[in-house]
């Protein structure tokens, strides 16, 4: 049923429900289109509730009986689910429903996927499995009976009983429904096991479809990892006898932390040389980390309402990175997490869709797992342990723990913990919380006999409805270089409170080089006069290696600007410092490639507009190309050494082998085009990883060739559904501006492209949005196509729709024309007979700029 005027929720209205649950019995009898969900719920009243109306949510889903401590009831239908009368005393209630997952395509609730059984209940999926008050603040005991004749048979929690068509599971832990799952269907597992640190055994296993256990083994050893580093790093450790994850095709995020039961979009999981990237391998480790580490930061802990969202995503997402960082290199991930968060975190900062790290209103949730809510979130735990120090952080967090195990709760609940044990009062810090827009810090310097000092100012845009913003505590840190390259004030973290503010350095013998925002102390905008000599000055002595990653991107960003607008020359000022960092074999070769890389199409076009300058697409295109042929003559003595293909069989997925190979891969892309493409043909030929194999073929793509090695791909790969995705991806990925909607279009087509599985979905129409020149071509194809697709696929799956209709979010950027076009293409999607309330949100406020 749709809802006749989709309602706006406010956090402002939050009131608890009027019900505690004691326990939960819920018995699935699995069918495809009937599946039988009986639930058996000891409520009892709430004292600390106001507001005694017993509703249950509950959506698409046929009520066969229901009764009260046993006498038959029959519930009043109401907007989004039930009501009924109930005693003012603790009472059971009972209920059978019928529900389809065959036919249930949005992939929330319980759904068939290749013909398993799969759950998805985060944010509000459990009301599509039964009545229940599906809201993460009512947390209970379930007990869960599976019948079905499926070998494997799997929910939250410890087995119980396990029989011929039957196996019963117990969570002793309270949760919300949200975190419920159940899996079935015939999968094979990959077994371990991990010894917590009070010495209980863990049983650990990766359940797969049969042909896919040969790629578990470096998901486990993930795994592994991530619960030693837990408990290591935050003093935590697991809390059940066994942990399961499960690897389902049909996903629409990621993967999910279900309590001892995480399933996981297989692309999330899944990884062997032969068939993943490096990309995809760390990738696998930062998510099963993640998923892992939601035990105690979501799961124990969780959310008092959606608005607190950041409170488990971001503060999950700043621990994964750290992981990752124990794992690889923190200066490697520091500057990859940077890039993402300007690219996607920015982006929306910056258009019709910001919104604050904690929302004030939604109208559908799911619209609010976002690159802002995610990577912003996790940017102010990271300022957050900047100001207060690592000690007093792992004590506010272990004072978080302890206080609040088994509770939900919200953001201020985190900051109490943390005030608290520090004696700070964090209500301004708090507005990082509630402030939309990315401020912007302007700089400027002064020298005056032995004393420096950095004035700064601080600024942040009108965000939708938000006009008036006010100043935010920054952490700057600073670190101070000599003339001669020396380091004369070591890293000191500045604390700017008010909106203008000066700094001093004293004593200070000759004029040092500011090295301002290292490792990217705070998610600002940070505006500087800064010659290409000081940048060049930095980029060679600078100790953080962030900055001067910084430092080697914004020469790259200069000198493309200056290519667009004034069609200048590539300056060599970029040309020499490039090469300087690239031959430098004393750094790190993942360091190199970074530095290697130019910004992308989006990020320059961003740029021109913040500069009041309306982007053109193919002018940005085309300078990008220039610069690329232009790199790969000026490096030509070069490129042939620091491409170095792997040895055969010595691959390693580690962070060493990534590096060389990221470097080495970045070299090819060049060397492509000098030498028509020799090198690449014969590295696709030879490797004997996907990394390299993938890598080859990209470079032929991109330098105009690859024909008949796309066929080979094709023809190798077409039985894996994983490597298949890269093989669309990259097609549309590298087309040029005016075909590529021609090759997506062409590619919908394809007897194995399917709308159904979200990952091949955005494997063509994701690349295609993603393809900066081909999506905004002018004539205004990729528009219509992308729209036409949303269209068809609404009815589907709204939530992947809701999520790609964000691709027209930076349309205010472009000239009058095209954003007539897209205007069209909104109005269209907007006017589809019976839109979903996702897809009609999003569009709504995207129009609405
Ligand atoms: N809890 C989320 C999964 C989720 C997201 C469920 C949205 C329902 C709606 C999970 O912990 C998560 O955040 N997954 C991310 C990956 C992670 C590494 C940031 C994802 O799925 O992309
Ligand atoms: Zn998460």
């Amino acid at each position: 049923m749709k809802d006749a005027a989709p309602q706006t929720i406010h956090l402002k209205d939050y009131t608890p429900f009027g019900y505690r649950i004691d326990s939960v019995e819920l018995t699935f009898k699995l069918h495809p289109t009937a599946t039988r969900v009986i639930s058996k719920i000891a409520f009892a009243p709430n004292p600390a509730a106001s507001d005694t109306r017993f509703f249950l949510h509950g959506e698409e889903l046929e009520l066969i009986s229901a009764a009260i401590d046993g006498a038959p009831v029959t519930p009043r239908k109401v907007e989004g689910g039930i009501e009924a009368d109930v005693p003012d005393a603790p009472f059971v209630w009972e209920a059978e429903v019928e529900i389809s997952p065959e036919t249930n395509t949005a992939l929330e609730g319980l759904y068939m996927s290749n013909g398993m059984y799969s759950t998805q209940c985060e944010a509000e999926g459990f009301r599509k499995i039964t009545f229940y008050p599906d809201r993460p603040d009512v947390m209970a005991v379930f007990t869960v009976r599976i019948e079905g004749d499926q070998p494997v048979l799997l929910s939250n929690g410890n087995p119980v009983e396990r029989g011929d068509g039957v196996a019963v599971w117990h969570d002793p832990w309270p949760k919300p429904s949200y975190l419920f799952a159940l899996v079935a269907g015939e999968l094979i597992n990959h077994p371990d096991s991990f010894t917590t640190k009070s010495g209980k055994e863990v049983e650990l296993n990766i359940w797969v479809r049969p042909g896919d256990e040969d790629k578990c083994a470096f998901g486990m050893e993930a795994l592994k990892k991530s619960m030693k580093w837990d408990e290591d790093t935050y003093g935590r450790e697991y809390d059940l006898d066994i942990f399961n994850i499960v690897a389902v095709d049909d996903f629409n995020m990621g993967a999910m932390e279900n309590k001892g039961l995480n399933i996981f979009n297989s692309s999330c999981v899944l990884a062997s040389k032969e068939t993943s990237t490096d990309a995809n391998f760390e990738r696998i480790e930062g998510i099963i980390a993640h998923e892992y580490f939601h035990n105690w930061t979501g799961n124990r802990i969780t959310c008092r309402d959606w608005f607190q969202l950041c409170l488990k995503e971001g503060l999950t997402v700043y621990r994964d990175q750290m992981f990752s960082g124990d794992m690889r290199s923190h200066a490697v991930k520091r500057i990859e997490e940077v890039m993402i968060l300007r690219a996607r975190q920015f982006r929306e900062d910056n258009g019709p869709l910001a919104h604050p790290v904690r929302p004030e209103s939604f109208v559908e949730i799911n619209n609010f797992y976002t690159a802002t809510v995610y990577e912003k979130g996790a940017e102010i735990i990271g300022m957050l342990r900047r100001l207060i120090g690592d000690e007093a952080y792992r004590k506010g967090c272990d004072l978080y723990f302890d206080r609040h195990d088994g509770e939900a709760v919200t953001i201020e609940d985190w900051l109490a913990s943390f005030e608290e044990v520090t004696g700070r009062d964090l209500a301004q810090f708090k507005q990082w919380y509630s402030q939309a827009g990315t401020p912007r810090l302007k700089m400027s310097e002064a020298w005056d006999d032995g004393t420096l000092t950095l004035s700064f100012t601080q600024t942040t845009p009108p965000t939708p409805g938000q006009t008036a913003k006010n100043p935010q505590v920054i952490p700057i840190a600073v670190g101070l270089i000599g003339p001669n390259g020396d380091e004369v004030v070591p890293t000191t973290v500045l604390e700017m409170t008010e909106a203008e503010q000066s700094f001093t350095f004293e004593g200070l013998g000759a004029r040092p080089v500011a090295s301002v925002l290292r490792d990217f102390s705070a998610p600002v905008i940070l505006e500087r006069e800064i010659d290409d000599a000081t940048r060049a000055f930095l980029l060679a002595h600078d100790t953080d290696p962030f900055q001067t990653w910084e430092m080697g991107r914004m020469l790259a960003k200069d000198t493309l600007i200056a290519m667009i607008v004034r069609d200048a020359a590539p300056a060599p000022a970029y040309l020499d410092a490039i090469r300087a960092v690239l031959t430098d074999e004393t750094q790190d070769p993942a360091f190199r490639a970074l530095v290697f890389g130019l910004p992308s199409q989006d990020d320059l076009a961003q740029t021109l507009f913040d500069a009041g300058i309306t982007p053109d697409p193919q002018k940005i295109y085309d300078a990008r190309e220039s610069l690329r042929h232009t790199v790969a003559r000026h490096l030509s003595d070069a490129l042939p050494t620091l491409f170095r293909p792997t040895e055969p069989g010595t691959f390693t997925p580690d962070a060493e082998g990534s590096g060389r190979r990221s470097l080495s891969l970045a070299a090819l892309s060049y060397l492509a085009l000098l030498d028509g493409g020799a090198a690449a043909t014969s590295l696709f030929a030879q490797a004997d990883n996907m990394t390299e194999q993938a890598g080859a073929l990209q470079a032929l793509l991109s330098a105009g060739l690859g024909t008949n090695e796309l066929q080979t791909f094709e023809t190798q790969w077409k039985d894996d559904r994983l490597v298949l995705d890269k093989w669309f991806t990259m097609q549309v990925a590298s087309a040029a501006p005016e075909k590529a909607a021609e090759v997506a279009e062409a590619l919908s087509h394809h007897p194995a492209f399917t709308n159904k599985n979200p990952n091949r979905f955005r494997a063509v129409f994701g690349a295609l949005s993603a393809n900066h020149a081909g999506f905004h071509h002018d004539s205004g194809r990729a528009y219509k196509l992308l729209a036409d697709q949303l269209i068809r696929l609404d009815s589907l799956n709204p939530q992947i729709t809701a999520r790609m209709s964000g691709a027209f979010e930076t349309w205010k950027r472009y000239d009058a024309d095209r954003q007539g076009m897209i205007r069209t293409e909104l109005e269209r999607i907007l006017a589809t007979p019976n839109l979903s309330r996702d897809t009609t949100e999003m569009v709504s406020r995207i129009l609405s700029a």
